[in-house]
């Protein structure tokens, strides 16, 4: 058993979330994200409520405070001066206000609402702000079910790797490789400059990010166009699962607050997305879940640990159990984001293979409920012991436990605050 974090260390973690704190909204790190990101947010969220409930509310609000009104809620709100990030507003000309980045990100947020919620020390203070987020919630669910399902499969598709949230994802390769790159204009990443490259994704990674965000701009950021014109449109295994679980999760809060319309069409999602997860994702012989290539019609064979994030859905099973106790076997410290095993394993680069605090607390939330709590004490732990080791890094080595990416990294500090505050 690992002891429980030290007073110091959480407040250390407190600290973090201090320091990147810039009213209403906080940064995921100062150098490498100067701005607010949209999952980021739903996970500080969690974090400042351990320390100061209006603190955490406030943050969710400034973020629905962005969001466009076809419902979609954007990865970046760039508030504040553009700064050195790339790319920044002048790439993106969505043509909001405060500026926005045009594309989404995993829809965590609601099911970090219920999470505070339900523990929220000021009843008061929570049932206003869930009154007044419910709507908007249910708007950003109902863009996704609508217009980023338009084949009616139940699953729902993004158009960028960057909407999964893990950029890099072994899951994208092949989609992504179909992307053309021709003509692009000449452009200067900024991550280079606080992060060796051997942790980033690579210059070609790059080109095709951007040629899709030229292709979005063409289509004037149109929802419906984009994903039209979009050359990627992958159903991405860890986004679905995140709005299985964010549909469970406001349901929950729907009925609690007898919003019926809500109630209805959540009921109908849960059905529809867990059938479409069952058909389009998982393999019925393995029982795991891989992404769907909608433009080329089939399931690839990726393997990523977003398909653990089947117990944070609720749809996890001793098959994925054992597979994942296989994977854990296979590292030092755990979870992995690609198996150790995997030729795209590459335990320095960003997310294929280093360990993600915010996987891990998701992961191990859904094994607690699924009644594998040593699972889920496995992963906490060494959650705990690879932030005691090497700080409140963006991610770790799976071997060695080094920390990589950004630091004084927001959401690592928020998931402890949150594990620890139950
Ligand atoms: C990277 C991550 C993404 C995160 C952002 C800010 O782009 O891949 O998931 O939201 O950094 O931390």
């Amino acid at each position: 058993m690992t002891p429980a974090p030290s007073p110091q260390l959480l407040r250390a973690a407190e600290a973090v979330l201090r320091g990147n704190d810039r009213g209403g909204y906080t940064l995921p790190s100062a150098d490498l994200y100067p701005f607010q990101w949209n999952w980021d947010s739903a996970f500080i969220a969690l974090g400042w409520a351990a320390c100061d409930e209006s603190r955490a509310w406030r943050e969710l609000e400034t973020l629905f405070a962005a969001q466009w009104p076809d419902g979609m809620v954007p990865h970046i709100v760039f508030h504040g001066r553009a700064g050195r990030y790339f790319p920044g507003p002048e790439v993106w000309r969505t043509e909001r206000e405060p500026p926005t980045s045009g594309i989404t990100q995993p829809p965590v947020a609601a099911s970090c609402v219920r999470w505070i919620f339900e523990r929220a020390r000021d009843r008061t203070l929570a049932e206003a702000a869930v009154k007044r987020l419910l709507p908007k919630l249910f708007a950003w669910h109902r863009w996704f079910h609508r217009l980023r399902d338009p084949e009616r499969l139940g699953v729902v598709h993004i158009v960028h790797p960057w909407e999964s949230g893990m950029d890099n994802s072994p899951a994208f390769d092949a989609p992504l490789a179909a992307v053309p790159v021709e003509d692009l204009e000449p452009y200067e990443r900024r991550d280079l400059e606080h992060v060796p490259p051997e942790q980033r994704p690579t210059r070609l990674e790059y080109d095709r990010y951007l040629a899709l965000l030229r292709v979005f701009r063409d289509c004037g950021w149109r929802a419906r166009e984009v994903v039209r014109q979009s050359p990627f449109l992958v159903a991405d295994v860890g986004v679905n699962m995140i709005l299985h679980r964010a549909d469970r999760d406001l349901l929950a809060l729907a009925r609690e607050f007898g919003a019926r319309e809500m109630v209805a069409a959540l009921e109908e999602w849960m059905a529809t997305g867990r059938q479409g997860m069952e058909r389009c994702l998982r393999d019925p012989e393995t029982g795991f879940y891989h992404p769907r290539d909608a433009r080329r019609g089939l399931r690839l064979a990726a393997s990523t640990h977003a398909a653990f994030l089947a117990f944070w859905a609720g749809i996890g099973d001793d098959l994925l159990a054992r597979r994942l106790e296989r994977w854990l076997a296979a590292t030092r410290f755990g979870l992995s984001s690609v198996a150790a095993d995997d030729p795209a394993f590459d335990p320095d680069r960003y997310w294929r293979g280093p360990v993600w605090a915010i996987t891990n607390f998701m992961i191990a939330q859904g094994l607690e409920e699924y009644g594998r709590s040593d699972l889920a004490r496995r992963l906490r732990a060494d959650t705990r012991v690879l932030i005691q080791r090497s700080g409140f890094r963006e991610y770790f080595h799976p071997q060695d436990g080094r920390g990589l990416g950004g630091r004084a990294f927001s959401w690592t500090a928020a998931v402890l605050l949150a594990e620890q505050a139950g």
